[in-house]
């Protein structure tokens, strides 16, 4: 196995619990990948020798982002819906429907490839591990598909076929179909099951009925709760003891305590906000409240289409209120925690040899310089690449 130092790092997030602060941050450090995993943390001085050397300069280091929520399985566009959005009209969950139909007609090849680019463009900027969702199939052979397709690229699949219920069928039939022949044909390619518990989408009985379904055919649960309107979907995820609920935007006191109480982690996407218009989540109060708070992308044709975590940190800290630490550690190591990972996330001995290396001095700059491009390098399992 090859091994690799990088030396002269500036400032290293470890995210390592063992070690000082919120980030474990190491200065003028050195980090040794030995093929996969990280073999070797501390100060360049005291750095072992290694088959090949990397010189980072005096730049930051941090864990390869982890992107917990996303929606890349789709075809067609909806550029003209975001445009009318920004001149007044408000955001609904009825355009996924339009997203199903140009889904529905591509090809597995199409979809493949268009996967490809949004992961390439992901991992460009800094995404090492990555969350993919089905839901613009809304039938047993798309979303078996669009799961199959997902599967290429992740081990961290969801089926999320109760996304809307599509056109031509009663919400009854469709949860009978989901909870069915739909989940059968998914469950095979899927580690998580998710649904869209929302005014629109599905009611929390409904969700409910999906996850127990799911449980029976070992899928782990997470859920969309609390996007566009108060409701009970957070309280259903704290119930069942899920280990993350996603959107967490309009959250009553209960929803904050049963938060609280439960563990499930708040997974927070600032890109929609932004993107819709609509208030951002109360990220402060929910971390001051004690609960865990985890940050992702949700890239999607729709609500957000930024596959960019890095302008999620500065949405974060900028409009929500977390410090740069703390957005910087949701999209990292809580984001690894949001999908029950302990192997990525952390750089220590032993862990995914994931991580970034920074066109900057520190991890601040991901706040401070927003829009800027600062992705220097990027090792994946141990492969340098962008
Ligand atoms: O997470 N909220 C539900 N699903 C996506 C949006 C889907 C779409 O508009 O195409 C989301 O925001
Ligand atoms: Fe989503």
């Amino acid at each position: 196995m090859t091994t690799t130092v990088i030396t002269r790092i500036g400032e290293l997030v470890t995210n390592d619990p063992e070690r000082e602060g919120l980030l474990g941050l190491v200065h003028d450090a050195a980090v040794v990948l030995d093929g996969a995993t990280v073999a070797w943390v501390g100060p360049a001085a005291d750095a072992p020798a290694a088959d090949a050397q990397v010189d980072a300069g005096g730049r930051a280091v941090i864990p390869g982002f982890v992107d917990s929520h996303s929606h890349l399985v789709f075809a067609g566009d909806r550029s003209a819906e975001f445009e009318a959005r920004m001149t007044g009209q408000p955001y609904t969950a009825g355009g996924i429907r339009t997203t199903v139909a140009r889904t529905r007609a591509a090809s597995d090849d199409q979809l493949t490839s268009h996967v490809a680019r949004l992961v390439a463009e992901m991992r460009a900027q800094g995404t090492t591990t990555l969350e993919i969702k089905s839901g613009y199939g809304l039938s047993v052979h798309d979303e078996a598909r669009s799961l199959a397709v997902a599967r290429q690229f992740t081990e961290e699949t969801t089926f999320l076929g109760a996304h809307v219920v599509p056109a031509d069928t009663s919400p009854e039939d469709y949860v009978e179909l989901v909870t069915g022949p739909m989940l059968e044909a998914a469950a095979p390619h899927a580690r998580w099951i998710d649904v869209f518990c929302e005014d629109g989408a599905f009611d929390v009985d409904q969700a409910r009925a999906v996850l127990a379904a799911g449980a029976d055919s070992g899928l782990r649960g997470r859920l969309h709760a609390n996007q566009l309107t108060y409701g009970g979907g957070v309280r259903l995820a704290c119930e069942l003891g899920l280990v993350a609920v996603d959107h967490c935007t309009f959250l009553s006191d209960a929803d904050v305590a049963a938060l609280s109480e439960s563990g499930t982690i708040a997974t927070l996407l600032p890109g929609v906000e932004f993107s819709t218009r609509q208030p951002y989540p109360d990220a402060r109060g929910l971390i001051d409240a004690g609960v865990r708070v985890a940050l992702a992308s949700d890239c999607n044709p729709g609500s957000c289409f930024t596959s960019s975590m890095a302008l999620c940190i500065a949405l974060a800290v900028r409009e929500m209120r977390m410090s740069p630490a703390e957005a910087l550690h949701a999209a990292t190591a809580t984001g690894a925690a949001a999908l029950d990972r302990d192997d990525v996330g952390v750089l220590a001995p032993g862990k995914a040899a994931d991580l970034v290396l920074l066109e900057a001095p520190s991890y601040v700059h991901l706040a401070y310089r927003p829009g800027v491009p600062l992705v220097a390098g990027v090792w994946q399992g141990g492969r340098p690449g962008l």
